[in-house]
C-alpha cells in the first residue's frame, strides 16, 4: 500500500493530512513529539473518512516506527515564525529538528522521497539531503507552489478571472528576495503585464513577496498553513501518480541557472522518482540579477548552518 508520513502534526502537517486524505492518494502516518496530539488528530480525521467516502488508513504516533515503509516523507516539524521574526531566525533550532526527523525516518523508509516544508526552507532541504546522504532527486522543498499560488490569487482578485486561467511563476529563495517572474506569467495566454497597469502589477509582486508575513501578522500566532499544505498534496500526487507536473520547487542545483550547491526555487518536473528534471527559463539580465541576489541570500543562510 502506498504511504505518506508527515513529521510534525501541527497546523501544516495535520492540514496536509486532510488535503491528502481528500485525494485518497495513500495511507497516512502523522508523527509529532507532543503526546497524544498526533493520535487524536489522526483518529478525528479517520472518523471523517466515512463521511467523505474515502478509504484511507490514518495513524498518529509519537514513535517513528509508525512511518515504516513510506513512499513519501513530509517534514513540517519545527517552530513557526512569530510576528517580526524572520524565517532565518529559526535556522539552527529547526535544523536540529529536521536532522533528527530525516535520520529517524530513513531507518524505516530507506527509499522514501522527502518533501520539506520547515523554514528556512531552502536551508532545511540542504540539512535533509546532507544528513540523509540522499540523491538530489529525493529531496524537494515546498515553497514555489505556495508563492506562485499567492500571486495567482492576487491576480485573480485584481482581474476577476478564474484562478484556473492564471499561471504565475515565482522562483528563487523562499524569503523576501523571491523572484516573481512577471514576463513568464500569463492570464489564459495573455502576458500578465498586458492585463493591468505597471503600478498594479508592481503592487501584486510586492504583496506576493510579503505574502507569508501578511498572514503571520494577521494570525498573531503561527504562520500560514492552508495554502502550504495544499501544495504538499499537489506535489505528493504528482510523485505518486508519476504525473510529471512542472511546478516551482526548491531543488538542489548542479549548474542550472548558473548556480551550484544550493537549494533554490526553480520549475521542476515531479514524477515517481521525485525530481525528474529542472526546467530552465531563458532569463533577461534583470531577472538573472534578481535570481543571483536571492541565491546569495540563501547561500548566506545555509552557510550559517551548524551541520
Ligand atoms: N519531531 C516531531 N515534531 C516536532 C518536533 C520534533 N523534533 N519539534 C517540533 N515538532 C512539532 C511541534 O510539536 C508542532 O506540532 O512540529 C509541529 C509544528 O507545527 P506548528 O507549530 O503548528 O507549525 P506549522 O504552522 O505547522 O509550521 C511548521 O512549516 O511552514 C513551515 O515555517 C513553518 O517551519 C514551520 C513548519
Amino acid at each position: 500500500m502506498t504511504k505518506i508520513s508527515i513529521i510534525g502534526a501541527g497546523m501544516t502537517g495535520a492540514t496536509a493530512a486532510h488535503w491528502l486524505a481528500e485525494r485518497e492518494l495513500a495511507d497516512i502516518a502523522l508523527v509529532d513529539v507532543v503526546e497524544g496530539m498526533p493520535q487524536g488528530k489522526a483518529l478525528d480525521l479517520l472518523e471523517a473518512m466515512p463521511v467523505i467516502g474515502k478509504d484511507v488508513r490514518i495513524e498518529g504516533s509519537n514513535d517513528y516506527k509508525a512511518t515504516e515503509g513510506s513512499d513519501i516523507i513530509v517534514i513540517t516539524a519545527g517552530l513557526p515564525r512569530k510576528p517580526g521574526m524572520s524565517r532565518d531566525d529559526l535556522l539552527n533550532t529547526n535544523a536540529d529538528i529536521v536532522k533528527k526527523a530525516t535520520e529517524e525516518t530513513l531507518k524505516h523508509s530507506p527509499n522514501a522521497i522527502y518533501i520539506i516544508l520547515t523554514n528556512p526552507l531552502d536551508s532545511m532541504c540542504y540539512v535533509a539531503m546532507k544528513t540523509g546522504g540522499l540523491p538530489r532527486e529525493r529531496v524537494i522543498g515546498q515553497a514555489g507552489i505556495l508563492d506562485s499560488a499567492r500571486m495567482r490569487a492576487f491576480v485573480a482578485m485584481e482581474l476577476g478571472v478564474s484562478v484556473e486561467n492564471i499561471a504565475c511563476y515565482v522562483l528563487g529563495g523562499h524569503g523576501d528576495s523571491m523572484v516573481p517572474l512577471t514576463r513568464h506569467s500569463n492570464v489564459a495566454g495573455v502576458p500578465l503585464n498586458e492585463t493591468m497597469s505597471a503600478e498594479r502589477l508592481a503592487a501584486i509582486v510586492d504583496r506576493t513577496r510579503k505574502g507569508g508575513g501578511e498572514i503571520v501578522a494577521l494570525l498573531k500566532q503561527g504562520s500560514a498553513f492552508y495554502a502550504p499544505s495544499a501544495a504538499i498534496a499537489q506535489m505528493a500526487e504528482s510523485i505518486l501518480k508519476d504525473k510529471n507536473l512542472i511546478v516551482p520547487c526548491s531543488i538542489y542545483l548542479q549548474g542550472e541557472y548558473g548556480l551550484k550547491d544550493i537549494f533554490f526555487g526553480v520549475p521542476a518536473q515531479l514524477g515517481r522518482k521525485g525530481l525528474v528534471k529542472v526546467i530552465e527559463y531563458k532569463l533577461n539580465a534583470e531577472e538573472k540579477a534578481n535570481l543571483d541576489s536571492s541565491a546569495a541570500e540563501v547561500t548566506e543562510t545555509t552557510a550559517a548552518l551548524k551541520l
